[in-house]
């Protein structure tokens, strides 16, 4: 059974402490938080002040997706400004052994997020090290992409090489009503869903149409 984890990039954030006590309402268990550096990916978003923000709006855990480089230099704000798991990038980490272990060492779970197109082996040494595994299913930086379908096998690999590891395995871009079910046949545990959630008329009743 795989959860539904609503990403706030696409939420209103002229109204944000209602968007999320209306996902909450509608049964989400997680959020996730997209900061974005302007030089990993080609867009901005915001730092740990918004996220210290949220984490007063809301009441489930916060799973905070670090889009940024040498994403170390600034894990000690994010863990402080609440996030319950901090993610960072394969491609953006000078050290992944290191970025990890500070993470734990700070008191978060400790994620990774993989690319579309980074080989999914050269994460095998680190497995054992993860609280969290993040398949994207875009290329990051923005929301309402289209799902590319070959990361569906980058899906079946984290699923299979879970095996002994403890590690909860999301997928994150272009997860909406026509592309959910495809995604958790896979095995995976978690669908974070942006623009498939927030832009809908009716946020509450597109919630269950995706958990069903
Ligand atoms: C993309 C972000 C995603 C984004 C997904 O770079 O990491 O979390 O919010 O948005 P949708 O669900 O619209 O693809
Ligand atoms: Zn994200």
């Amino acid at each position: 059974m795989s959860v539904i984890s609503p990403s706030l990039l696409s939420a209103d954030f002229t109204r944000l402490g209602e968007q999320i006590h209306l996902v909450e309402k509608a049964g989400a268990t997680r959020l996730h938080v997209d900061v974005m550096d302007g030089h990993f990916v080609p867009n901005l978003t915001f730092g740990p002040l918004i996220v210290e923000a949220i984490r007063r709006l809301a009441s489930i855990p916060l799973d905070t997706h670090l889009m940024i480089e040498k994403p170390h230099r600034y894990l000690k704000q994010f863990v402080e400004a609440g996030s319950d798991t901090v993610i960072v990038h394969i491609e953006a980490s000078e050290d992944l052994g290191r970025d990890l272990a500070a993470i734990r060492k700070l008191g978060a779970a400790a994620g990774v997020a993989i690319n579309p197109d980074t080989d999914f082996d050269i994460l095998r040494p680190y497995l054992a090290s993860l609280d969290y595994l993040l398949i994207m299913s875009v290329f990051p930086g923005f929301g309402e992409q289209a799902f590319i379908e070959s990361t569906l096998e980058n899906m079946h690999r984290a699923v299979a090489a879970r095996n002994d590891n403890d590690y909860l395995i999301a997928v994150d871009g272009g997860v909406n009503t026509s592309t959910i079910e495809r995604v958790v046949a896979t095995g995976i545990d978690i669908a974070v869903v942006g623009s498939g959630l927030f832009k809908a008329p009716d946020i509450l009743q597109r919630f269950r149409d995706l958990q069903d």
